[in-house]
């Protein structure tokens, strides 16, 4: 090939992967205000419902981790579709409906552009600035999937119990190293787990890796399962010294032996993370900057891009096929 050839191509090359790919603002020619109506959307549900700030980082997790950042986890049981909402390891999700009033305000301005998985994907980023943690820039071009990928729920989102290798290659599974994992169990500084998650680190005996003052707490908000007044408390926040707040507290809470669940605490006694809990735990700005770089990876975990999949009109239910 001569020179000039060679140059033509690789601007052929260069268009045509740039159509497909996640940019910023991808947005910006068919749905300009896009961002800001996200934005203004998280910001006035968090003021009527703080907890939905929460939600969306959880959401973010759960959707990316398994198989694609594609909004699979929004779709709800019907047509041959099982929802991902179904699985066991789901349990405690909420605030799912408020993701129709941020669709909605979307479908108003620009129908059928925006895709819920840019949404999973933004209000991620938004919730995260309402809860005191860093504005991370990200990309968006995400497109939906068409499918749910419930069989795969139980392979990439690791149990509250699981070992610290096994969640260390989940992780890595898309690209997360250890100082990422720690940075991204950051998370667990907000939001809540139901006492089923913590009973067995309560009961017959207290985990001895539990603090004992921090595990009578537990005990009186997590009476044993057994119990008959067992339901009348059933949760304890992850964080009781700033539960809204996405700082390092949490990193803290696990030097002082006041991890939530197990995995929690894991992370403080296996040899190559918790050098990482104890810097984090030291220095709030780096916790951030590793939040930042290590969400970022997760949120773009093997987007669907292109012309497959879909732009869902409605974030629970795949798009009609039109039959002429
Ligand atoms: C090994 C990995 C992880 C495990 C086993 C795990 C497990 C759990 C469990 C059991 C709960 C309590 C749910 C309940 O009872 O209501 C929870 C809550 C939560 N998780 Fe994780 N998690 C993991 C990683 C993450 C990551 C990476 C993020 C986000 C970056 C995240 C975000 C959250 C949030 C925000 C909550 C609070 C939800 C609420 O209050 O509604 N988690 N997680
Ligand atoms: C983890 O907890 C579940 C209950 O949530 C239990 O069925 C399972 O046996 C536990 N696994 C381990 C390894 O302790």
């Amino acid at each position: 090939m001569n020179n000039l050839a060679f140059l033509l191509f690789s601007f052929f090359l260069l268009l045509h992967s740039g159509v497909s790919e996640l940019r910023l603002n991808y947005y910006s020619e068919s749905c300009p205000r896009a961002e800001d109506i996200v934005k203004d959307e998280v910001k006035k549900l968090y003021n009527e419902h703080g907890n939905t700030a929460v939600s969306w980082l959880r959401n973010l997790f759960h959707d990316c981790m398994v198989k694609s950042c594609d909004a699979s986890l929004l779709l709800e049981t019907s047509k041959g579709i099982i929802s991902e909402k179904t699985s066991t390891r789901s349990s405690g999700m909420r605030n799912f409906k408020y993701v129709n009033t941020i669709k909605k305000a979307l479908e108003d301005e620009c129908p059928t552009i925006v895709s819920c998985a840019d949404i999973v994907a933004l209000s991620a980023r938004d919730g995260v600035v309402m809860l005191g943690g860093p504005f991370i820039s990200m990309k968006t071009g995400r497109r939906d999937s068409k499918e749910s990928h419930i069989a795969e729920v139980e392979d990439f989102i690791p149990n509250h119990n699981d070992s610290m290798s096994l969640v260390l290659s989940r992780f890595q599974s898309i690209g997360i190293d250890v100082e990422g994992v720690v940075a991204l169990m950051g998370a667990h500084s907000v939001g809540r787990t139901h006492c089923n998650n913590l009973v067995h680190r309560l009961y017959p005996e207290i985990d001895p890796t539990l603090d004992p003052d921090y595990a009578e707490y537990l005990r009186r908000r997590c009476p044993p399962l057994s119990d008959p007044v067992h339901k009348a408390v059933e949760y304890a926040r992850n964080d009781r010294e700033t539960p809204m707040v996405l700082d390092n507290m949490y990193h803290k809470n696990l030097l002082n032996h006041k991890g939530l669940l197990q995995v929690d605490q894991y992370l403080l006694l296996d040899p190559t993370a918790s050098p990482f809990v104890e810097k984090m735990a030291s220095d709030n700005a780096y916790f951030h900057d590793q939040f930042s770089k290590a969400l970022l990876l997760m949120s773009e975990n093997n987007p669907i891009i292109g012309d497959d999949g879909e732009v869902r009109k409605d974030c629970r239910f795949v798009n009609e096929v039109v039959v002429h």
